[in-house]
């Protein structure tokens, strides 16, 4: 488990499927997610699963992110994917604050710089990559304070509510982000 400022990064536990399922199904939080479609409680507690073996394979890091003074119950999520151990690159594939409520009060930056201390500092990764909706401005101001670069768009790769959006493709490097922060102190609990 690894701690920032007020978030802690944690692996699923099988109990976590019925939280996520509670904020899964809806469509303000799925648009910006790989999937939109609806999901059953089945196919949340296979997802857990599925993330678990994946983590276990160390072939994607999916963690769920918990606010630090509120227990153990999760408020978002967010992984490392496509990872590639010859090129030591990943993208980022999943992020979310479930909650709009939780939003805009500094857990998804804290989780994020978080994640990729985890990248960079433990795991040594060089580079880290994702996609981001051109117009989703919340999520590219976030990626900006991280260190992420805006390296182009793709055109309307995304049809999202009867229209079709540009997808901008940014990245960070670890050198990048040692030089603005270094090496983030760790949780004290053992991961
Ligand atoms: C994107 C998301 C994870 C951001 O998490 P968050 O906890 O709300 O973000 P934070 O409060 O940590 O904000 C960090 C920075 O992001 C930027 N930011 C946040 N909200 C913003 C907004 N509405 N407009 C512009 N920039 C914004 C700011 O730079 C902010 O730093 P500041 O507070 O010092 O100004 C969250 O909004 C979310 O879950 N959105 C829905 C799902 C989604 O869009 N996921 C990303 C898919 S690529």
């Amino acid at each position: 488990m690894f701690s920032g400022k007020h978030v802690r990064l944690r692996r699923l536990e099988e109990t976590d499927a019925g939280t996520i399922f509670s904020h899964w199904n809806n469509y303000e939080l799925r648009q910006y997610l790989p999937s939109p479609l609806p999901s059953s409680s089945e196919d949340l507690a296979e997802l857990v699963r599925a993330k678990n073996r994946l983590f276990r394979e160390r072939s994607e890091f999916f963690f769920g992110i918990e606010e630090c003074s509120r227990g153990k119950e999760l408020i978002g999520i967010i992984n490392l994917e496509s990872i590639s151990w010859m090129s030591r690159h990943a993208f980022i594939g999943s992020f979310c604050i479930f909650e709009p409520s939780l939003r805009g009060k500094g857990y998804g930056k804290d989780a994020m710089l978080t994640l990729l201390d985890f990248a960079f500092n433990v795991i040594d990764l060089h580079v880290v990559a994702l996609l981001v909706e051109s117009n989703n401005r919340p999520a590219i101001g976030l990626y900006e304070e991280c260190c992420f670069v805006n390296r182009g768009s793709m055109r309307e790769l995304v049809y999202r509510n009867g229209k079709r959006c540009d997808v901008t493709v940014m990245d960070v490097l670890k050198k990048e982000f040692i030089e603005r922060y270094g090496i983030l102190p760790k949780g004290d609990d053992a991961f």
